[in-house]
């Protein structure tokens, strides 16, 4: 599925405004691939306020939303991860029990420790397509409701 920044962002609204917690989106793909901006969009559904910095330093942001459906927002981005020492560091085991929606940019570099239900999205820059990225939504196991955009079942 192709899709323009603008697209990306209004479905990524619509994930964030059904968002429930407990609920797993691993986003996938290069830098610049627009897993941030993608992140950025659930968080402000899911009623995230005001701007969302990139997590590449402080490897984790949570935002609490009482109140809100999603409860809290957690953005991790574990492109700087050097090992699973640091991922007990950052209280990994701790956020995947806590009642919130995590997005998590380089959740490969998680390994074994990825939750067994969750999204995978998977995001791809078009050679010669600047305005367009290409992208999958992969469901694993049986995680919380997503807003269809080309679902493949693994
Ligand atoms: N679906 C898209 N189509 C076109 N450009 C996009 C799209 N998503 C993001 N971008 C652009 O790509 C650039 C990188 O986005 P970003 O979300 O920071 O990437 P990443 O977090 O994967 O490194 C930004 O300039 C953004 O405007
Ligand atoms: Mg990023």
């Amino acid at each position: 599925m192709r899709l323009t920044e603008a697209q990306a962002v209004a479905w990524g609204r619509r994930a964030g405004e059904g968002a429930r917690p407990p609920l797993f989106v691993g986003l996938s793909g290069p830098v610049g691939a627009g897993k941030s901006v993608l992140a950025r969009a659930i968080a402000a559904g899911a009623g995230v306020g005001g701007f969302v910095p990139s997590p590449t330093f402080n490897l984790v942001f949570r935002y609490p939303l009482p109140g809100r459906p999603a409860g809290a927002v957690v953005h991790a981005d574990l492109y700087r991860l050097r090992s699973q020492e640091e991922l007990a560091g950052i209280g990994w085991e701790d956020l995947l029990a806590e009642r919130a929606v995590l997005l998590v940019e380089w959740p490969e570099r998680a390994g074994d420790a990825l939750p067994a239900d969750r999204w995978d999205v998977s995001l791809r820059v078009l050679p010669g397509e600047p305005h367009l990225r290409g992208a999958e939504v992969r469901r694993v196991g049986n995680p919380g409701p997503l807003p269809r955009l080309g679902v493949v079942r693994e």
